[in-house]
């Protein structure tokens, strides 16, 4: 490869990579053309996926009257759940087989197009629950083959999951965190409107942003693909194939946005530009690490928010403790980078200088420092929480926090680094606290 970054090829491992685009169409007001897309999609009764907090929405109503517009038949579906379930996955499948759509829309955030991209999946193969599901929770079944028209609209500047075929949900017996994995899942068309971020609450945009920040950041840092064992066939490269030079562009661009806008967005909800500039971010990131992956943080948040004790964020809806998917991740990530930078300094630095950190004296043996101060930063100028302490837990929890994530070998061996129990206990006990 022409990029020095990937020169290196170790024995077996692949020696291509593969892009796969995300059909995306961005921009204000974008979300009246849902009709006629869907139409040319060739659905004719679409299954309307979104929460009992959204569906009185202008964007919902927008996309409803598209559809209508369009003779396109409706099937409402607005009871999906913030934080899906196996159950709430069996619930939109369900309702799906029982409407008879030949196509899907998702109104929402990630919890939303991704109960759509499950319900598309099973209603399209049926098959006993886990056999979808990401191994060794799950049985680690290829897809079949394709799956139905889905369209992503996305609300919040954060998931990617638009953009991505992982679908993630809470398995209830398990207590567990995990998802499914397939580029099947991927949304054949990302409709994303970035006005339908302009009235979500302060809280909410920093923790979606700092999930954004985090895939760009993991993306840029994963190990390269030159050094991924290849597959057994091309066709079973997965999506998490490591860093490459296709990412890295989403990744400098997605950071150096979030850099610049992050707070300007938190602290003004009228700063239109900062809230459509994170909008874009988001949409960069999100085709970044469909086509890269995530790693440690990523990994290490399942059992953050899979184990909340009692953490109720502002912003959020009241009653059920959660730790919000962003938050579960930033948490995590500055100790994260402070021990990877020693297999890749350099990416590291990249990424602090990508967020706006001086870095014209820094070293080598500084990389993970500058990083994590960066990111430090600017946790604290968004009331991010404080590290895991910040969010309910404390020194004695890391126990139970490793083994609730050191299976999510999709993730955790995707960092550039082997990552097991002993790496991982460090990585939790770097996070407890920062500031
Ligand atoms: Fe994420």
């Amino acid at each position: 490869m022409l990029c020095q970054h990937y020169e290196l090829k170790l024995e077996g491992a692949d020696s291509a990579f593969s892009v796969d685009a995300s059909n995306v169409t961005f921009g204000a007001g974008c979300l009246s053309e849902a009709g006629e897309i869907a139409k040319s999609l060739g659905i004719t009764r679409i299954g309307v996926y979104t929460d009992d907090g959204l569906v009185q929405t202008q964007h919902v109503q927008k996309v409803l009257d598209s559809l209508k517009a369009a003779n396109v038949d409706i099937a409402l579906y607005d009871n999906v759940r913030v934080e899906p379930t196996d159950e709430s996955f069996q619930a939109g499948t369900k309702f799906a087989i029982d409407a008879k759509v030949d196509g899907f829309i998702s109104i929402g955030g990630g919890s939303v197009i991704d109960t759509a991209k499950a319900s598309n999946l099973y209603s399209t193969y049926p098959a006993e629950f886990l056999d979808y599901v990401n191994a060794p929770i799950g049985k680690g079944v290829a897809v079949p083959g394709m799956l139905k028209p889905h369209i992503a609209c996305p609300t919040t500047s954060g998931t990617g999951s638009e953009c991505t075929g992982i679908a993630v949900f809470d398995l209830l017996e398990m207590k567990a965190k995990t998802g499914i994995a397939s580029k099947m899942l991927r949304p054949t068309r990302a409709l994303i409107d970035p006005d339908t971020t302009l009235t979500l609450p302060p809280n909410v945009v920093a923790a979606s942003c700092f999930d954004v920040l985090s895939h760009a950041l993991e993306s840029y840092t994963a190990r390269p693909y030159t050094q991924r064992p290849a597959a057994s066939s091309p066709a079973l490269r997965p999506s998490s194939q490591g860093s490459n030079p296709w990412s890295d562009l989403g990744c400098a661009e997605a950071l150096r946005l979030a850099g610049i806008y992050l707070e300007r967005a938190v602290k003004d909800a009228s700063d239109v530009e900062a809230r459509h500039q994170l909008m874009w971010a988001s949409t960069l990131a999100g085709i970044a690490f469909g086509n890269a992956g995530c790693h440690a943080p990523h990994g290490m948040s399942y059992s953050v928010s899979g184990l909340v004790k009692d953490f109720q964020p502002e912003g959020y809806p009241m009653g059920e403790p959660m730790v919000p998917h962003g938050m579960s991740v930033i948490v995590n990530s500055p100790s994260v980078f402070r021990i990877t930078a020693d297999d890749q300094p350099g990416r590291h630095i990249d990424g602090a200088r990508f967020l706006g950190a001086d870095v014209s004296d820094v070293g080598d043996s500084e990389a993970g420092e500058v990083l994590s101060n960066r990111i430090i930063e600017l946790m604290r100028a968004t009331d991010m929480p404080n590290g895991l302490e910040g969010v309910g837990y404390n020194a004695d929890d890391i126990p139970d926090l490793v083994n609730g994530s050191i299976n999510q070998r999709r993730l955790l061996d995707n960092a550039p680094m082997k990552i097991d129990e002993e790496v991982l206990t460090n990585m939790y006990a770097g996070a407890v606290s920062y500031w």
